[in-house]
């Protein structure tokens, strides 16, 4: 790693703005040079808030009562459609692990869209599945596939998840991913309850180690139903620091400015983009469907958050200097 442990404990408490500028500058310095002032937009189509899983954090775990809903393929390829139209060329199909999504199901799904739109990648993040399920999926035509690794601590991972679920299938997953030859995305929440400075070199450790294509982080937001629903959200501060560091240490690595950033500060985006993120995921699930999926409270579903925003969120992206192709924006 380019940073030793004590630089990331004073660049993440410092308040020194030189230093935090210098960070940021660094940060954007990289990204732009290897892949040049643009940002890559992805359109999110949430397929499903049912979940068989029980995470702590999340307001869309069993033991919720809450309306549920699933997009079935029609509905998902009129997405996708919308979407095209708007400038989309990556779909990334984001669900909770709903057992309705079968691999039969997936594949034709995904097949369908590789075929229907072929200048377009398709993203899935469907949570933990067994080997053979992501090798159909990859045969299908996915490309990439999201699932945070939460934290990197397996003692944490313990205290953020029930017991039937564990750290060590997470990393299966993920290494599953890699070698059946997906783009992979990892992750984590900042100031997810019981994190520590600590906990935070590991997961910058394993982000140096493991080199996932894409990394999405983003402030705990607290979630109502949940056991973790008093707990103070994550700091935007720290996000951005981290997203900078995440792009030093990892220059090549597509990283979003997320909802989550974007729901706690309004211009959560900006900061992220000039923090060294590179893209966004506007939100084109259904309009009816947007506010059900509600991992913590008071998600942000509208405006720059919203795919039909396109055009005014290219708008804001250029103001602050970035381009927005239409393309695929594969890792490079
Ligand atoms: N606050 C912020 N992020 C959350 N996620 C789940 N619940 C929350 C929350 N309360 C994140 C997790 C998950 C991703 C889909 O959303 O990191 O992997
Ligand atoms: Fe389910 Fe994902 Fe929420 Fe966990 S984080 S409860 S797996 S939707």
């Amino acid at each position: 790693m380019n940073f030793s442990s004590s630089d990331i404990k004073h660049l993440l408490s410092t308040s020194d703005p030189q230093a935090v500028d210098a960070l940021m500058e660094e940060a954007c310095r990289l990204r732009d040079e290897v892949y040049g002032r643009r940002v890559f937009m992805r359109g999110l189509i949430e397929v499903s808030s049912h979940c068989r899983n029980n995470c702590f954090y999340c307001g869309l775990r069993r033991d919720v009562q809450c309306r549920r809903y699933r997009l079935g393929k029609e509905q998902i390829l009129d997405c996708c459609r919308i979407g095209h139209e708007l400038g989309f060329r990556t779909f990334v199909l984001q669900g909770g692990e709903d057992a309705w999504f079968t691999d039969e199901r997936v594949c034709d799904i995904v097949s369908t869209i590789r075929s229907m739109f072929p200048d377009c990648a398709v993203t899935l993040s469907l949570g933990e599945r067994s080997r053979e399920s992501y090798a159909a999926l990859r045969a299908a035509g996915a490309d990439r596939y999201l699932l945070r690794h939460e934290t990197a601590d397996a003692a944490h991972y313990a205290r953020l998840h029930p017991s039937e679920m564990s750290f060590d299938n997470r990393m299966r997953c993920l290494q599953d991913l890699r070698q059946l030859g997906f783009q992979v995305g990892a992750g984590f929440m900042v100031g997810s309850p019981y994190q520590t400075l600590d906990t935070i070199l590991e997961d910058l450790e394993f982000i140096d180690r493991f080199r996932p294509e894409m990394v999405g982080i983003g402030p705990f937001i607290p979630a109502s139903g949940t056991p973790f629903e008093n707990h103070p959200a994550g700091s935007v501060e720290l996000t951005v620091r981290l997203l900078a560091i995440i792009r030093i240490i990892h220059p090549h690595v597509l990283l979003p400015a997320t909802s989550a950033l974007g729901t706690l500060h309004p211009q959560g985006r900006e900061r992220a983009i000039a923090a060294g993120a590179n893209v966004v995921m506007p939100n084109l699930s259904p309009q009816d469907t947007r506010a059900l999926y509600s991992i913590y409270n008071n998600k942000l579903a509208t405006g720059s958050e919203a795919a039909e925003s396109a055009a005014d969120i290219r708008a804001r992206l250029k103001a602050i200097g970035m381009d927005v192709p239409t393309d695929r924006g594969d890792y490079r």
